[in-house]
């Protein structure tokens, strides 16, 4: 897959990716998988020993087959120690957490931590590279760590990660762009040789520029999902259909048709912690970026709306219900539930009384951490809406498009379907007798 559509590499590098999160392990094993030498470091043992056997922590399609074929060619290797991997390493990539802490800023206790780390173990010139998703002015602070414990030369990049969980790999491979961040040419020239057999554009710019691009993006895309679910809102309201808006809006060059799906908002590890992270970054600058909170009051507006829609079809309450609730995973293709509207609304389903049989094709494991010890985990889609009131659509497996919803509703108690993704047709779905409805239609 990789190599036919690359470039040749004058010099592969040798590079050294600190932490085995998400972005650290799609980084790590696709720069091995371009011809690079990397090693993974994690303070997790147990991490790094699976990782060895080929067992990724998790779900990412097409990743656990990188793993196990660049760790078997040698080029991607696993450990705990960061200080051994260090006197080789030619770059050394930051991809550690930054959870939201209380306050809503990125929390940058690990990024320092790290920095610190190099900073003891560095005895050449090497580039450090951050990752990690972190707020404008970072990349001065973890030069700073680095030279409290190393006077030798190094230089310092930002190269913020524009992955997509659930099409991470094929991402890697072939992004709209590749932002480096750098100070000098002589740290570019490094980057644009590991990057060399990527295709797509490299940009080049200051290191505050980079980490800027980072948390705008993001806020871009989170606040295109809550303009279009606003103007869902309104569709319901007068009549008009949110899928030929969309259609009809997207076709404008200058708006474009991706993420303008409506819903019932959007969640996971990013677009909830960067678009907080950036109103405070705003803020701490002494300026009120107005736009994001009504951004974010949208987003959780949403769940709310969906809810009471639920709530409102049923005249006596939804206490005593049985509710099928299909989706947990905070969008398709994935396992990941952080900050998903599936499980907001699963809780709330539960506290209200509801009893709640869920199914979601990669999620089921994450979410029995998360959810209430009554709900009953299901082992397909059909055993969820046996003798349920109604079935909810809560995440956009497009697997749930192909169901066999006839059957479904033979099997439903009710044949009535809320659609917080508009995944199924309208159309369809009332000619085969249900009681439909979805978002802005
Ligand atoms: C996002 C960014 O897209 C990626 O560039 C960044 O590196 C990490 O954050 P990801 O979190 O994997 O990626 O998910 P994404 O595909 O962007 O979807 C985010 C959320 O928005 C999901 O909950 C999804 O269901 C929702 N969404 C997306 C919509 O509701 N409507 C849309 O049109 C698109």
């Amino acid at each position: 897959m990789t190599q036919s559509s690359t470039e040749p590499l004058t010099e592969f590098k040798k590079i050294t990716v600190v932490g085995t999160g998400y972005v650290g392990l799609v980084t790590g094993t696709c720069l091995a998988d371009v011809g690079h030498t990397v090693t993974c470091i994690d303070i997790d043992e147990d991490k790094i020993e699976r990782l060895k056997k080929g067992i990724i922590p998790i779900y990412e399609p097409g990743l656990e087959q990188l793993v196990k074929h660049n760790y078997q060619a040698g080029r991607l290797i696993f450990s705990t120690k960061l200080v051994d991997s260090l006197p080789e390493a030619e770059a050394v990539v930051i991809a550690v957490g930054t959870p939201s802490a209380d306050d809503g800023r990125a929390d940058l206790k690990y990024v320092y931590a790290v920095a610190e780390e190099i900073g003891k173990g560095l005895d050449h010139y090497a580039v450090v590279i951050t990752k990690s998703t972190v707020p404008v002015g970072t990349g001065e602070e973890v030069e700073k760590h680095i030279k409290k414990h190393y006077s030798g030369e190094f230089d310092y990049a930002s190269c913020p990660e524009f992955l997509r969980e659930g099409s991470a790999v094929d991402d890697f491979y072939a992004p709209d762009r590749i932002v480096i961040g750098v100070r000098n040419d002589r740290a570019s020239d490094v980057m644009l040789d590991i990057f060399k057999p990527i295709k797509g554009e490299k940009v080049v710019t200051t290191v505050e520029s980079a980490e800027m691009i980072k948390y705008a993006s993001n806020a871009f895309l989170a606040t295109k999902i809550s303009f279009i679910n606003e103007i869902a809102q309104i569709c319901e309201r007068t009549g008009a259909n949110i899928d030929e808006v969309s259609y009809g809006i997207g076709l404008d060059n200058r708006i474009g048709p991706k993420f303008l799906k409506a819903g019932i908002g959007w969640g996971g590890s990013c677009f909830p912690k960067d678009v907080k992270a950036l109103g405070q970054i705003a803020g701490d600058t002494g300026y009120e970026f107005q736009l994001l909170k009504g951004v974010l009051e949208v987003n959780s507006n949403q769940r709310v709306h969906f809810i009471d829609k639920v709530k409102a079809h049923f005249n006596t309450g939804i206490k005593g219900k049985t509710i099928s609730v299909l989706g947990l995973a905070f969008k398709n293709n994935t396992d990941d539930i952080r900050e998903s509207a599936a499980i907001d609304i699963v809780q709330q389903l539960v506290e209200a009384g509801a009893t709640v049989k869920v199914f979601d094709y990669q999620a089921a494991d994450n979410a029995r951490n998360e959810l209430p010890e009554e709900v009953i985990f299901c082992e397909d889609p059909y055993e969820s809406a046996k003798d349920a009131d109604v079935l909810l659509v809560v995440t956009e497996w497009k697997e749930f498009k192909e169901l066999d919803w006839t059957k479904i509703k033979d099997i439903l108690k009710e044949p009535v379907v809320f659609d917080g993704r508009n995944l199924l047709k309208p159309s369809k779905m009332e000619e085969l007798g249900f009681t439909y409805s979805s978002i802005g239609r």
